[in-house]
């Protein structure tokens, strides 16, 4: 198993390249499942989730590819197989996802309950009763969900308890092949949502109203094979950003549309960095200044975003001042907190929230992965603590970073893994 060696105290310093989203990659490999044509996908990143979307579209009989050029090739001909075993699911939340394309066009579709991050129960009730409402026979049995529509699914007018991604995700692939109009109320408004429309929109289907809070899909019959680049990965960006300035560097980020990171970037211009923006890049400065502590509550897009959380959490330990960071999205996501006191930070949980006292520096520690931003936070925390800090069950962070040691080194930071 691999852990990842950090030695801390070095100011980041240099220029990085943005991947491409892995949760704008997931919902569109499996929306590749919608036609029987094959479909060109670029930027998809090179990471553990996406390698498991692709084994699991294979599985299925949609070989996925990669190619020389990094290019993902999805050949939709031959789906012999409607089932997602629990083997490739638990490993992967996002699995799910295959549920609504499969389900709209064989009518027929078994997915195991997924696994995933451990943050809180996470339930797909609302997947289900979308899918119900559009005319589907769903079953639970045997740790299966089983969704049968023999005659093909209806379009709904259907409203969200909860803004839900994966859920908004499921239904719009699912409304673009059912039969007439679907009006999804109270939908996710992330720009992984507007990116997977974007490509179904590049497939013949005819959707409006990605990135507001109603989306309403005019059903078609077929769609067809399309050629589409994956948007920039924003949380990615974000915990880079957040590395340099809990370390007092600097960092230049291309291939970024820095609107889909403001809020992330006005919290970091509260704790004091000098940020400036291009068309496609950010540029982060601290100065070499200590970060001011900032306080952080997540909401659904276009609020903070849970994905970036555990990073600030990890920055407001070393920050000048106290802080709150309060997770509203998931129970249970504060789980790196703990690891962090072990490192010297003084934090304290009470409820969804976390109470933040800014030390001048932590110190190293031998500490474990919990799940995958929690995995990133603990690599900031190691990037601004004294002496080694040894991570250990870095498959959460292979699961959504790619080549995350390399390119910190990059940034010159003291940073290796190793197999152990
Ligand atoms: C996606 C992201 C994940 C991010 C999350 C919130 C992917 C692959 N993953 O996860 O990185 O942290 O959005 O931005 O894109 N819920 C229900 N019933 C449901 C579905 C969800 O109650 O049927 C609840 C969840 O328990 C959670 C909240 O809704 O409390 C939001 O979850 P959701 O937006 O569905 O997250 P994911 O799509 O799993």
């Amino acid at each position: 198993m691999d852990s990842l060696i950090i030695r801390g105290g070095t100011r980041l310093d240099g220029t990085l390249r943005a991947s491409g989203s892995k949760n704008a990659a997931l919902p569109i490999l499996a929306a590749t499942l919608l036609t029987g044509e094959s479909c060109t996908l670029q930027r998809v990143p090179l990471l553990k989730d996406i390698t498991t979307m692709m084994t699991l579209l294979s599985s299925l009989g949609a070989g996925a590819l990669r190619n020389k050029e990094g290019v993902v090739v999805v050949e939709g001909g031959s789906v012999q197989v409607f089932k997602a075993p629990y083997d490739l699911v638990k490993t992967m939340r996002a699995s799910i996802l295959v549920l609504g394309p499969l389900l709209a066009r064989y009518g027929l579709a078994e997915v195991s309950f997924p696994g995933g991050c451990a943050i809180g129960s996470r339930p797909v009730d609302l997947h289900i009763r979308v899918l119900e409402a559009m005319g589907a026979d769903v079953q639970v049995r045997e740790g299966y969900i089983v969704a049968r529509a023999p005659n093909g699914l209806v379009g709904v007018d259907f409203t969200f308890d909860t803004v839900t991604v994966g859920g908004t995700e499921n239904a719009v692939m699912a409304a673009s092949l059912a039969q007439g109009i679907s009006v999804l109320r109270n939908v996710a408004r992330e720009p992984e949502i507007i990116d997977l429309v974007g490509f179904l929109r590049a497939m013949g289907a005819q959707i409006v109203g990605e990135g507001t809070d109603t989306l309403t899909i005019h059903g078609v019959a077929a769609l067809q094979g399309a050629n589409y680049s994956v948007m920039p990965d924003r949380i990615e960006v974000g915990t880079y950003l957040v590395a340099a300035a809990a370390t007092r560097g600097r960092v230049k980020i291309e291939g970024i549309v820095p609107e889909i990171l403001s809020v992330v970037c006005d919290k970091l211009r509260h704790t004091g960095a000098c940020i400036t923006e291009g068309e496609d890049w950010i540029d982060l400065d601290m100065q070499g200044n200590r970060p001011r502590a900032v306080d952080v509550v997540t909401e659904p897009y276009p609020g903070f975003p849970t994905d970036m959380q555990a990073q600030f959490t990890a920055l407001n330990t070393i920050a000048e001042g106290t802080s709150r960071v309060t997770e509203t999205v998931f129970e249970n996501r504060l789980m790196q907190a703990h690891e962090m006191k072990r490192m010297g930070a003084e934090i304290l949980i009470d409820g969804d929230s976390a109470h933040i006292t800014g030390r001048l520096s932590l110190q190293g520690a031998p500490v474990m992965a919990s799940d995958l931003r929690a995995s990133a936070s603990l690599v900031i925390a190691g990037l601004v603590a004294s002496g080694e800090t040894r991570i250990d069950r870095i498959y959460h962070i292979d699961r959504g970073y790619e080549n995350i040691e390399g390119n910190l080194q990059c940034l010159g930071a003291d940073i290796r893994r190793i197999s152990t």
